[in-house]
């Protein structure tokens, strides 16, 4: 890998296919089927796509190896390149696979829901999620390039939408910047744009998450364990792993907290446990206990402390189980 970055473009739907229909050859990609309808015609009938239903469902290693049979006997080659076509369970997948193929081939991303396009395929964190746990089987192997198209999004379902915005919010929180774009209404795009270009900055100075990439987990541990017990989408759990740990460790940014959410046009509701009759403390335990950042007997959070600083709480696991245990809606 000569660069820790990857090449991020902003194209409308036109410009976007124009230069990859002059190596129609070579294009081999894995796309989610529920785009089909805003590709070019020779792309919809090209032999060499390899199209993907359900791909949260399919981010699997039977599908991984159903995905590399499908390019070996299509012909790809060491010079090929990947392109997936998708929200982040397609560029997961996708990247995974061309981590590995022939040993690793080169990969271009264009991502297709919100969250794709801020946070899941820039990066380089590629996976399928195995038995035991999501993301389990995975390397880091980042995209050449990803094309932002936001045309994709016309046809992005609201519950989708808002997981993206979740993760949005992440970042209203790690930089003051986009914090003050999401607070003036700057156009979605925009938002989305400085949203991935930050997170690409953060993965060139810290690429395999010694440093700083860990604050972009903002919200994550709480929420991944809310994604797992509810069975709701990663970036609305992530809103609600932030909401919990303002209440707990941080309570006078929840301002911000509102207010942020207010500006996205979140729905407060979605992000309350009580909201949720199914919850199960002792699931969400379980889950927090096995989870993968656990060290020893303790857990590491991540906290910010004001709009654009974060900082790491490494905290004994029967400490936060008393900490939360000890808030209303965590009592079940
Ligand atoms: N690699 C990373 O750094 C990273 C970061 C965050 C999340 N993730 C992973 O991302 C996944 C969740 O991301 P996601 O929400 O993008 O996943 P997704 O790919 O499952 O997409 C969500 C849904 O939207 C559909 N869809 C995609 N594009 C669409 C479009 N333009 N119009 C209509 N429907 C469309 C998909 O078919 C799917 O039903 C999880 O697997 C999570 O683990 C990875």
């Amino acid at each position: 890998m000569n660069s820790m970055k990857s090449k991020l473009t902003y194209l409308k739907m036109p410009e976007l296919f124009e230069e990859f229909s002059k190596h129609q050859n070579d294009f081999f990609a894995v796309v989610d089927i529920k785009v089909k309808s805003h590709l070019p015609n020779w792309i919809q009938t090209s032999d060499k796509v390899f199209w993907l239903s359900d791909p949260e469902a399919n981010k699997t290693l039977i599908m991984y190896e159903k995905v590399i049979d499908f390019f070996l006997k299509s012909g790809i080659g060491r010079t090929s390149k990947l392109i997936a076509i998708g929200g982040s369970a397609t560029t997961d997948l996708t990247g995974f696979v061309a981590a590995t193929i022939l040993r690793g081939i080169a990969w271009k991303a264009i991502p297709t829901t919100l969250l794709a396009m801020v946070d899941g395929s820039i990066g380089g964190k590629v996976a399928v999620n195995a038995r035991a746990g999501k993301n389990l089987i995975g390397a880091f192997h980042l995209p050449e390039m990803v094309f932002l198209c936001f045309d994709f999004l016309s046809t992005l379902p609201e519950e989708e939408w808002n997981s993206g915005k979740g993760e949005v919010l992440k970042y209203g929180f790690l930089s003051k910047k986009i914090h003050d774009l999401i607070m003036t209404d700057a156009p979605t795009e925009i938002i989305a744009l400085e949203c991935a270009k930050y997170k690409e900055l953060v993965i060139e100075n810290d690429f395999k998450e010694q440093g700083e990439r860990v604050y972009l987990n903002f919200g994550h541990t709480l929420g991944h364990a809310f994604e797992a017990t509810l069975k709701i989408p990663h970036g609305t759990a992530v809103a609600m792993g932030i909401k919990y740990l303002l209440e707990i460790f941080h309570s006078e940014r929840l301002k911000d907290y509102h207010q942020l959410i207010s500006r996205l046009k979140l729905n407060e509701t979605d992000m309350n446990i009580s909201s949720y009759s199914k919850f199960s403390i002792k699931d969400f335990m379980n889950f927090l206990e096995q989870d993968k950042k656990k060290i020893k007997n303790s857990i590491r959070l991540v906290l910010v402390e004001e709009i654009g600083k974060a900082s790491i709480l490494e905290l004994a696991f029967t400490e936060l189980k008393l900490k939360l245990e000890s808030h209303a809606e965590f009592k079940n």
